[in-house]
């Protein structure tokens, strides 16, 4: 199975040093591998979780955001995106919560050691607690099963949380898979998603020799402030006190392990060694620097010049919601039909529902807010067309037809890369999803031009 990568980030605070080093850095990396199929998102809802300063919050964004574009993060190859620009996400969380065990979420640890901080104290278990924080799992099952992400790259602190997800997945396949597979999804409603704790990143440490983390207040900044920020954290790495000319330890300080993080191996020895033949701790600080300075400045000068210009960033967010709403949107609309919530149609029994084995390519209509529109879903599920709106519900009926009559055909041109239409008449009537490649394109090309053949076949 291909893999699907998907990953959050809570957007509370600026990014720093291990950030990069631990999850940003090896995290565009894996992006660029051929085949790579990620999902990177700004999981800003889940930010109101744990802060409730709207100017934070918003600043955070616009950071993380000019960060991971910064760094090499490849809009156009990965789908980058806002959690609050997918209104499909809160939609799922609630469909989740629905059959999420209330027991399950008493179990999280974050929850756990909020009542556990307040019990010691003498106050009720519950003070200060929202439902926010209560609720944070199911919302994170929602950011990862509404796109059926196989991988899900996180801290071991994250751990429980997939865990949960596949709980609720698995939870929800088992009540509605009938009814999804009638409604015409494919499969089960959700793939379980695995977590993948990336052992071999070691973590960073920070100043004072503890992991690098936000809540020590032990951080070197990434980009903000500058080179001189990072000269000045730098300056505050905890040494001992031996003099130049005098034997250092190298791995009494963290600036060895930071250096390891931006140099080779023969570099860091030859760092090493230098330490421990007299190299002083102030000359060493500033070959550090030297040495994150390669790495970091070209960086550097793209995150200010983005920086600059948000709203290039709001651009490449929007399109990428725009990628991540045509996978979760679908997937959506099958969704509600399944839990009850479709158009109203004649009760189940007169209505023909779709058979186990009855497998074949077919015409869906709904309606959304620009008027009534209709898809053609292959065998398995997949949508291969998109009409576009008609103003009433006849005529869209009226236009399915050229679908499944010999006599209406229209034909399948590409429109442009990553994309093909339907014309009937030299118009548009319906148009493809995007594809990342041609390849993909022409592949659904192809299973279109079966699925309308089998279409018209079945028609007689
Ligand atoms: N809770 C994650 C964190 O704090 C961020 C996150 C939100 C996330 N939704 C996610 C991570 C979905 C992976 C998948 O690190």
């Amino acid at each position: 199975m291909n893999q699907r990568i998907l990953t959050g980030i809570t957007t509370t605070g600026t990014p720093h040093l291990g950030n990069y080093v631990g999850a940003i850095r090896p995290a565009i990396a894996a992006s660029r591998e051929p085949g790579s199929d990620s999902f990177f998102f700004l999981a800003d809802y889940h930010a109101l979780v744990k802060c409730d300063d709207p100017a934070r919050v918003a600043r955070s964004r616009l950071e993380i955001a000019a960060t991971w574009l910064a760094c090499g993060l490849d809009p156009e190859r990965v789908t980058f995106y806002r959690q609050s620009d997918i209104p499909e996400i809160p939609e799922l969380t609630w469909m989740l919560t629905c059959v999420t065990a209330k027991g399950l979420l008493n179990r999280a640890h974050a929850y756990k050691a909020a009542v556990d901080q307040n019990t010691a104290k003498g106050e009720d278990p519950d003070a200060a607690i929202t439902a926010g924080l209560y609720m944070y799992p199911v919302l994170m099952a929602a950011d990862i099963l509404a796109f059926n992400a196989t991988k899900v790259p996180v801290g071991r602190d994250q751990v429980q949380h997939i865990e949960m997800a596949r709980d609720v997945g698995q939870r929800f396949n088992h009540i509605y898979g009938a009814a999804w597979r009638a409604a015409g999804g494919a499969g089960d409603p959700f793939v379980l998603p695995e977590a993948a704790t990336e052992e071999t990143v070691a973590t960073l440490p920070g100043l004072d020799g503890r992991k690098m983390s936000k809540s020590y207040d032990n951080t070197v900044p990434l980009f903000e402030g500058g080179a001189k920020a990072l000269r000045e954290a730098v300056a505050r790495i905890v040494t001992d006190s031996r003099e130049p000319g005098e034997s250092k330890d190298p791995d009494s300080s963290s600036l060895a392990a930071i250096f390891r993080a931006f140099a080779g191996e023969t570099e860091s020895a030859a760092f090493r060694h230098e330490l421990e033949t007299g190299l002083g701790w102030g000359e060493a600080k500033q070959k550090l620097c030297r040495r994150i300075d390669h790495e970091i400045a070209p960086l550097r000068e793209r995150y200010d010049s983005l920086m600059a210009r948000p709203g290039e960033i709001e651009d490449a967010l929007r399109e990428g919601a725009r990628k991540a709403r045509a996978i979760a949107a679908p997937r959506l609309e099958i969704m509600r039909r399944t839990v009850g919530l479709g158009p109203l149609a004649a009760p189940a029994g007169k209505t023909k529902v779709a058979k186990k084995g009855d497998k074949r390519a077919r015409i869906v209509s709904f309606r959304d807010s620009e008027g009534f529109r209709f898809r053609l879903l292959g065998a398995d599920g997949e949508e291969l067309l998109l009409s576009r709106a008609f103003a009433d519900p006849k005529a869209a009926g009226q236009a399915s037809r050229a679908f499944s009559s010999d006599e209406a055909s229209g034909a399948l041109k590409p429109i442009d890369a990553s994309r093909f239409v339907f014309l009937q008449d030299d118009e548009p009537l319906a148009t493809s999803m995007e594809f990342a490649e041609l390849a993909a394109r022409d592949a659904a090309l192809e299973r279109t031009r079966a699925a309308l053949a089998s279409l018209r076949e079945a028609a007689g």
